[in-house]
């Protein structure tokens, strides 16, 4: 078999490139290790940044998120009680869209299938052969049978775990790593929820996050510790500790509920350098990881593919391979400052082991700084809102 690009990954990455590519009249065939379903099953984060909202616009597939998404213009900051709002669209005039990452992918696949793009799914053993020859190929088993498809081009957009990065030799591969020693325990819950925008609250007791999904869909998160397991947390413990954590205002408000989802997930802050080797990109979270604190892993995968897909146009519709051979450096600045958001949030809004009080206090001076200062605040919004591409 033989097309332009192959693309191995089905999840948000690797689709949206897909449409784009597709769009633009190039050719593209997309692996995907698991089936459709457990694609959608995952749940994952909800705050869309104005660029990925306008790569959906751009790929034809954002009807129904004009629909169902919520533009939101402001946060609320939460710590010791208190609580403040910061309003974005003083600073920066664009607000986020809150639209799960699961309807971006199902919205995804279904215009993949309206457009009968060719799309592989239970794929097995896929190795990236001879990338650094004009004649690169990607092998993989699928249906029992050993395919071998022929390329201009290989994206990985495999997530952290695939094969992709790993195809870059280890003596050029740089990777740089931070993890963070709790994780988060999420749970979906078909309650309204508390607020009708988000609230980041630091506690003494650990931070929590105040989400949604819809009017009737919560989304709640409470830092927890890596060796914490789902089954010691009843729906009423959870709850509990949610409300401890979050001002009482919002507390009292609080309508609990069975929890019809519930998750751990560890926080790591992670990238790869350089995100590009031979004729392979790197793209998404198979290049990069931030913890999910600044609502950056599906933005900053959307901004590599906005990079990314206009490096291949230029090359196939206008003939010129600049794009593609500064893919990397281009992608990997902005990786570098949602990074450093992401990061910098984290630390601001958790409690961390052996974080004395004067640890916390600083914090805490943190927060009264951004309460009382437009130029923190403006800061911080330009970041959330998403920086420009
Ligand atoms: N062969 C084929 N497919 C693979 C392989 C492989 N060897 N390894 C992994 N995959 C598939 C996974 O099954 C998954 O569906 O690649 C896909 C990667 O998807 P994600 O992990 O979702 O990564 P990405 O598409 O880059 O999405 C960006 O934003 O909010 C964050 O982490 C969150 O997933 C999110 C990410
Ligand atoms: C979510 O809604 O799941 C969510 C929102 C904001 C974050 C992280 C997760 O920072």
């Amino acid at each position: 078999m033989r097309t332009q690009v192959v693309i191995i990954g089905g999840g948000p990455s690797g689709l949206l490139l897909g449409q784009l590519l597709h769009n633009a009249g190039i050719d593209a065939v997309i692996l995907e290790r698991q089936t459709r379903e457990y694609v959608l099953s995952r749940i994952r984060a909800g705050v869309l940044e104005r660029g990925l909202v306008g790569l959906m616009e751009q790929a034809g597939v954002a009807d129904r998120l004009k629909k169902e998404g919520y533009e939101h213009d402001g946060t609320i900051m939460a710590y010791d009680n208190r609580s403040f709002r910061i309003q974005f669209t003083d600073y920066i005039d664009k607000p986020v869209t809150v639209y799960g990452q699961t309807e971006v992918t199902r919205d995804l696949y279904d215009a993949r299938e309206r457009v009968g793009g060719k799309t592989l799914f239970l794929v097995e053993d896929v190795v990236i052969e001879d990338i650094t020859t004009e004649n690169p190929a990607v092998t993989c088993r699928v249906d029992g049978e050993t395919l071998r498809i022929e390329c201009d081009y290989v994206c990985g957009c495999d997530g952290f775990h695939g094969v992709s990065r790993q195809a870059i030799p280890a003596d050029v591969r740089r990777e740089f790593e931070k993890v963070y020693p709790f994780g988060w325990l999420g749970v979906l819950s078909d309650t309204p929820p508390v607020n009708e925008e988000l609230v980041y609250a630091n506690s003494e007791r650990g931070f929590a996050l105040c989400s949604m999904r819809n009017e009737n869909l919560s989304r709640y998160y409470i830092q927890c510790s890596q060796e914490d397991s789902i089954d010691n947390w009843s729906d009423a413990d959870f709850w509990d500790e949610l409300k401890r954590r979050i001002p009482e205002s919002y507390a009292d408000q609080l309508v609990t509920g069975d929890a019809i989802e519930k998750s751990i997930a560890p926080l790591r802050s992670f990238v790869c350098e350089p995100m590009q080797w031979g004729k392979l990109f790197l793209c998404g979270d198979a290049a990069h990881i931030v913890p999910p604190t600044g609502a950056k892993g599906l933005n900053t995968a959307a901004s590599d593919v906005h990079y990314l897909f206009n490096a291949l146009r230029q090359y196939y519709i206008d003939k010129d391979s600049s794009g593609v051979e500064s893919y990397s450096i281009k992608a990997l600045a902005r990786v570098w400052k949602a990074e450093r958001f992401s990061w910098w949030m984290t630390s601001m809004l958790h409690r961390f082991p052996n974080q004395s009080d004067f640890d916390l206090r600083i914090q805490w001076a943190e927060l009264e700084f951004l309460r009382e200062n437009k130029s923190a605040q403006a800061s911080l919004a330009i970041n959330y809102v998403g920086l420009p591409y």
